[in-house]
């Protein structure tokens, strides 16, 4: 069984026997997130992409656990910079950890650190495919529709499935909708919307569809909410 618990925006926990990983751990300064980053215990930290929203507060929770940090290689680079301890990869590359088996995957999107003092290129942007106690989690990063879904949908089987929904920088429901009829998820679980106006959608609304036109489930989850799979 692995539990995987919402944090609010991208962010996730995910929860087995083999271990305990959180994606993306956007919490300080994310206004939907009720977690403090000093509450979060984890074996590693999974980051998609370079954006503010996703790296969050990577560093803090890497050195409070000695977690480490897992992400693409010139993300990887920068959080070492920073003082954390990392496992550079790259986009089709995967690797079984102690915690998971981790394969990156691609996504269509940008990827660079920026602060008041500077604008540090993160590499490609990513996915990640988790399996920890035998359970396929698909996390899709921020990312537009992109036709290799068909192929992660035809290579495995996912058991759940974290897309994006909010549109303006990411898909939006439509096209997450078309995403789900690729991946053939057992369950969806909708993100990446609602923070802000800016990506204001309504998660009760894509799940009727996902469960209306596809074989999927849908689950919406509060931020602090858990699925079990
Ligand atoms: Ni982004
Ligand atoms: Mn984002």
């Amino acid at each position: 069984m692995v539990k995987i618990t919402f944090l609010g925006h991208a962010a996730v926990l995910i929860e087995g026997k083999q271990g305990r990983v959180a994606v993306d751990p956007f919490l300080t300064g994310n206004p939907i997130a009720k977690a403090k980053p000093e509450e979060i215990q984890v074996d590693a930290i999974l980051v998609t992409h370079g954006h503010s929203d996703h790296v969050g507060d990577t560093v803090a929770i890497a050195k409070n656990n000695n977690a480490m940090v897992v992400a693409p290689y010139e993300l990887a680079n920068f959080l070492a910079s920073q003082g954390v301890s990392v496992h550079p990869m790259h986009i089709g590359g995967s690797r079984e950890f102690a915690f998971a088996w981790v394969k990156l995957t691609t996504a269509s999107h940008g990827s660079a650190y920026v602060d008041e003092e500077k604008t540090v290129y993160t590499g490609n942007p990513c996915g990640f495919l988790i399996k920890m106690d035998g359970k396929l989690i698909y996390h899709a990063g921020d990312t537009g529709l992109i036709a290799d879904m068909e192929i992660l949908g035809r290579l495995h089987k996912i058991d759940v499935a974290l897309l994006p929904i909010g549109d303006n920088f990411t898909m939006g429901p439509d096209d997450a909708l078309e995403a789900v009829k690729m991946l053939k998820p057992k369950a969806v679980i909708p993100m990446h919307y609602n923070t802000w106006d800016l990506i204001a959608q309504d998660p009760q609304a894509f799940c009727s569809r996902v469960k209306a036109e596809t074989n999927s489930q849908c689950v919406v989850l509060e931020v602090g909410g858990t699925y079990e799979v």
